[in-house]
This record gives C-alpha cells, structure tokens and sequence, in this order.
C-alpha cells in the first residue's frame, strides 16, 4: 500500500485593511508610481494596524481556509507557522495562532518555519513528510507577515516592494492511490549569500551600531535587488524543472504556475527561462505587493476562489528568499 497522500481541501487568505498605494509612497519620498509599477508591477500593499500582529492575519487567513475546507479547528493535528516576522521572540506565531483560532484542546503540535519568503513552500513540505509518513492527517499551514514593521521607510530600495498579509491551507490525508493531492516537494537552501537579502540585526547579534533605538525593530531589511533578482530567476527555474522531472512531467503539463509575488520582472522572467506561456503564470503582487512567505498561499487563495484552478489542474508552486533557500512544490488539485 502507498503511503498517505496530502490533498489540499481548502484555502484563506487575508490583507490588513490599510492600503498604501505608490501615490502614497510618493508623498513620503524620492520614488513615483512610474517607476514602481514599471520596475516591479505592484501598485499598492497593505498594512498592518498598529494593533494588529502577525498572528491575527494568520489566525484570520487560518480560519477562512479551515472554513472552505469543513473542518473544525479542533480537528488539527498539526499547525505549521511560516513568518520571519513572529509576534514574540517565542513562543511561536503557531502556537499563539491555535489559540486564537481555538484548536488548541486538541493538544496537536504547532510550531513556526523560518525560510523568509520560501517559507510557505518549506512549510507545505514539511506537512507533507508529516502526512506521508501518517503522524499527521489535518494540517494547517499558514504563511503570515508583517513585514512592515522591520522594512526602513526611508529607504526606497526596499520599502516600496513589502506588505503585510497572510494564506493559508489546509491540508488533509487521502489514500496515497488518490490521483489528486502533493505529488511532491522540493527544498534547497545556500547560505553562501546570506549578505545579498537579510534584517541588519537580531535577538543574539543586537542592533546594528548606530541604529535608532526609538525604532521598535531590531533591524531592517537589506537587500541588493539586482544580485537577489538573477539568483531567484535562476533558483526557480531550476527547482520548477527539478519537480517537473521527479513526476516525469512537463512544462506543458502546468496549468498554474504560482511563484512567489517577488516582482513581475522575476515571475515573467522564470516563466520564460521554464518556456511557460505567461497567461498560465498566477499573478497577484499588483495589490499585496511582496509579502514574503505569505505571497505563495495569498495568489493560490486568489486563484482557487476565483475559479481559475479546477479539480484535476496541475499546480506548480515555487518560491525563493533568504538565505538563499528556494522550494517547489507540484500539486493535482
Ligand atoms: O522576496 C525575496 C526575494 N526578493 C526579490 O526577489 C527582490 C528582487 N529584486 C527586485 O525586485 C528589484 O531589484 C527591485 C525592485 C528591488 C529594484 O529594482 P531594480 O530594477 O533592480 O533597480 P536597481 O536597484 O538596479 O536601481 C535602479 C535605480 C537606482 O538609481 P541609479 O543608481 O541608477 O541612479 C536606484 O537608486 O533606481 C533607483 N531606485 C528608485 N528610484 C525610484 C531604487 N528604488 C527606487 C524607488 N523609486 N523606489
């Protein structure tokens, strides 16, 4: 008998209400909407209340999934947390989140990820061992940030292309005969160019020196665009053919293909290295703009609601962060 299978059975999303458009932006500096829409293809993202933390976008994204799929929260036997933005140093955003979406009587694990903005696709494969190997039948992975809040607003570089928001699955386990669920799931990590995208301090290495101690975060977002730009390309056209490869599939077999909401430049640019015609590329930055290890669940919630993806659609899910790491992960719905 084959081992269990996961099957996707239902998806949320949710963005803060605050939206920040590139007008808005321009109000604040040196940058226009010409340039960021045409540099990036994003238009607006949204932002967190000042009361709102990370874990209330994922218990809200968390909640919308479990809703479409039929399941009772206290039927988790597993929540799995991607965010590099947790609430708290600990306990994990996961925790707090089985909490607040009351799965918590269940006593099932719950436990954060930590893969910048590959972490959804990380999280899906490690709920995907976790289901295979039959520890796990009902799992909710959610992608949660508020990236907002260590961007440095004074800095067009990087603040223009971040927001916040949250997506999330939920996963279920069917006989491994079923022909729809994960097929499979791809990971790689290089921290060669840990430099290249990462937050300027932490808990264990402090502030940076000289770094404003009003500021509530310990750091901020650096990255040098143009050197993450030719690595996430590359990455993701790389691990795209890699799973295509391991299930002796296509390209022309993808009817989805869902990146990580980078930048349109990066999602035209990795469809085209693959030879995958554009229209099958799902593109949702226009209106979240980069939300990190949200930005994967958010454009497959988009899609599933709005009936782009069918039952029997091969889906191709595929991200790149930090780190570098980098995931794919190949579904039938
Ligand atoms: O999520 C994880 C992975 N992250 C990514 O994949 C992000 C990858 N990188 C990118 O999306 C792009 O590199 C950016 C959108 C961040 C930047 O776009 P770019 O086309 O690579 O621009 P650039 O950094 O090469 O900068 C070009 C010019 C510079 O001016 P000079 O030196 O040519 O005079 C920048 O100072 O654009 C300037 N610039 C801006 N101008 C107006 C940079 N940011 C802005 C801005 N508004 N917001």
């Amino acid at each position: 008998m084959n081992a269990p299978r996961a099957r996707v059975v239902g998806t949320g999303s949710f963005l803060p209400e605050k939206r920040l458009t590139n007008d808005d932006l321009a109000g604040m500096m040196d940058t226009s909407d010409e340039w960021i829409s045409s540099r990036t293809g994003i238009l607006e993202r949204h932002i967190a209340a000042e009361d709102q933390v990370t874990s209330d976008l994922a218990a809200q994204a968390g909640l919308k999934a479990l809703e479409a799929a039929g399941c009772d929260p206290e039927e988790l036997d597993l929540i799995v947390c991607a965010t590099s933005t947790p609430d708290l140093v600990f306990p994990a955003t996961a925790t707090i989140v089985q909490r607040k979406i009351g799965a918590q009587n269940a006593k099932a694990p719950a436990f954060d990820i930590q893969a910048v903005c590959t972490g959804f696709v990380y999280g899906l494969g490690i709920a995907d061992q976790f289901i295979r190997s039959g520890m796990s039948k009902k799992v909710l992975v959610i992608g949660a940030e508020t990236f907002s809040r260590i961007v440095d607003w004074e800095d067009r570089n990087t603040c223009v292309v971040f927001g916040d928001g949250a997506g999330a699955v939920v996963l279920e386990a069917v006989p491994g005969e079923n022909a729809s669920g994960i097929l499979s799931t791809h990971m790689h990590a290089d921290g060669s160019h840990v430099e290249l995208l990462h937050v300027t301090g932490g808990v264990s290495r402090g502030r940076p020196e000289g770094f404003d101690v009003r500021h509530d975060a310990l750091g901020f977002v650096d990255m040098q665009g143009n050197e993450v730009f030719k690595h996430a390309v590359k990455a993701m056209g790389a691990v795209a053919e890699e799973a295509l490869a391991a299930n002796g599939l296509k390209v022309a077999d993808v009817d989805w293909f869902i990146p990580h909401q980078a930048n349109r430049r990066i999602l035209q640019a990795t469809a085209k290295r693959i030879s995958l015609p554009e229209e099958k590329v799902i593109m949702t930055l226009d209106h979240h703009g980069n939300t990190s290890a949200a930005s994967v669940p958010l454009a497959l919630d988009e899609a599933v609601r709005d009936g782009r993806i069918q039952p029997g659609h091969l889906v191709l899910l595929d991200a790149f962060g930090g780190g570098f790491t980098w995931a794919a992960a190949l579904i039938r719905w």
